[in-house]
């Protein structure tokens, strides 16, 4: 393989599964010589790793094609630029970029990155033909087993890919294909490979993480396919992880072991992603979402039951085609039943191919805007107060890495809050017990307990 240095430029947008992917092309192209660069000017290769999940998301990949192209003009007698479209926009209209923007050289769909490497020699063959979308995601994983290079102490690892839920809204089932799950054996030898690296939090990825099934340790088939509880609670023993986190779940995957995981397994963070789109029954229905609100609340009822002070985290979506002011007002209802720690919210946005953009009842945008701006009043309202419930509290807190003033750290509770704290550098990659002094919308400060009072 070659070893010339190479300067490599990926721009990551969207979920985190896709700051994940990121990190994988990043370690598939480091043995031929790839470094990476902090910004696009003069590099030899541009990745944007995108997504589609909203209209706004796809057109700035557009928008981003075209601030590149008087680099990639400037860098041509330098060696060239090569331009690459990868993530979920890539998969959903691959040959329309290569038409649309020539700027493109190669388009490379989430489930064939690792083909990164022959990708690019066929493109500089070639000159700008290189397209692979195809959905092999056991290929992928199994090409990727190598060394992950880490930065830092809080890691994403993808246990789950793909979704079969069809909301009829999302282009997920789409671009990231059927659901799969990695084998138990694999995912810890990536979690131990991270742990020895000084990883101690990890977060467990996939569109319907709480759906994993994967195929049990080896020598182990009988006992069936293992579930998410029984996957976070062996990874509880990996030496050094002392963290575990997962994300995204649906709520028709929740099972009673992962519940009873919340309440035993101490290492298992009590902070819970779970989604509910809206809040009438009808608009649910028209998702596609396969539960009512009641049964949304059930199952948040027997979590906080588990752990009384879970946090708890959702999406919501306003404005889905036929939604009335009285079904935006159950939506209002529900989010003051839950009582969220953070929840984001989006405004409908109509994908192509997807049923929901095909359906009657489309709603006026300005519609759209004034419900958003009345459902984010709320949902604000409560992060702050969960924020400011935790003053006077000692916390326990990960620190990360420094923070943005001098002799501040940066970390998160088990909360996943920001936290700020005046505290040694040396504590950067430790837990440290904080006594949580201030709270705003985003994050919370406090002193080391014990120690000296921060001044911030
Ligand atoms: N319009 C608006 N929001 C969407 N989401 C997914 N598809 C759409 C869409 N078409 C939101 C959902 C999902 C989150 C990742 O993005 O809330 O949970
Ligand atoms: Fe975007 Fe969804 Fe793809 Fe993630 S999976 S990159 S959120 S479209």
């Amino acid at each position: 393989m070659s070893s010339t240095r190479k300067r490599l430029f990926i721009k990551t947008y969207g979920c985190q599964m896709n700051v994940y992917d990121s990190e994988r092309m990043r370690d598939v192209l480091a043995p031929l010589g790839y470094e990476p660069a902090e910004e696009p000017d003069g590099a030899d290769l541009v990745i944007l790793n995108t997504c589609h999940i909203r209209e706004k998301a796809a057109e700035k990949v557009y928008s981003e094609l075209g601030r590149l192209r008087p680099l990639k003009e400037e860098k041509a007698a330098s060696g060239g630029m090569t331009i690459a479209v990868a993530g979920c926009v890539a998969q959903a209209e691959g040959a329309e970029i290569m038409k649309r923007a020539p700027v493109v050289d190669l388009v490379v769909g989430p489930q064939t990155y690792h083909k990164l490497p022959e990708l690019i020699a066929q493109a500089h063959r070639a000159r700008g033909e290189a397209l692979d979308t195809e959905f092999e995601v056991e290929d992928k994983f199994d090409r990727l087993a190598g060394e992950r290079q880490v930065e830092g102490y809080s890691a994403f690892v993808t246990v789950q890919e793909g979704c079969d839920k069809f909301c009829t809204f999302c282009v997920v089932p789409y671009t990231r294909g059927a659901e799969w799950s990695r084998p138990v054996d694999q995912i810890v030898a990536e979690v131990r490979g991270l742990a020895a690296k000084g990883v101690r939090e990890v977060t467990l990825l996939g569109q319907n993480v709480n759906a994993f099934h994967g195929a049990p340790p080896s020598g182990r088939e009988a006992d069936g396919a293992w579930g998410l509880g029984q996957l976070v609670r062996h990874i509880a023993l990996i030496g050094g992880i002392e963290r575990i986190r997962f994300t995204t779940s649906h709520p028709r995957d929740m099972d009673d072991d992962l519940i009873a995981a919340f309440a035993d397994e101490p290492k298992l963070m009590p902070y819970f992603h779970l989604p509910v789109q809206a809040g009438s029954d009808k608009i649910l229905k028209a998702m596609n979402r396969q539960h009512t609100a009641a049964e949304y609340i059930a199952i948040i009822e027997r979590l906080r039951a588990a752990r009384p002070d879970i946090a708890i985290s959702g999406d919501m979506i306003v404005g889905f085609p036929g939604e009335t002011d009285t079904d935006f007002q159950a939506t209002l209802d529900l989010v003051r039943e839950v009582n969220y720690a953070s929840c984001f919210s989006f405004k409908y946005s109509r994908r192509p191919g997807t049923p929901g953009a095909a359906m009657m009842g489309q709603i006026d945008e300005a519609v759209k805007g004034e419900r958003l701006a009345v459902l984010q009043d709320l949902l604000n309202a409560q992060q702050i107060a969960f924020n400011e419930s935790r003053i006077g509290r000692t916390l326990p807190v990960l620190f990360e890495k420094p923070g943005r003033q001098d002799g501040q750290l940066h970390g998160r509770s088990p909360y996943l809050q920001a936290v700020h704290v005046e505290a040694p550098a040396e504590m950067i990659g430790h837990i440290g017990q904080v006594v949580i002094e201030r709270a705003s919308r985003n994050a919370l400060a406090g002193r080391l307990a014990g120690g000296e009072r921060s001044a911030a």
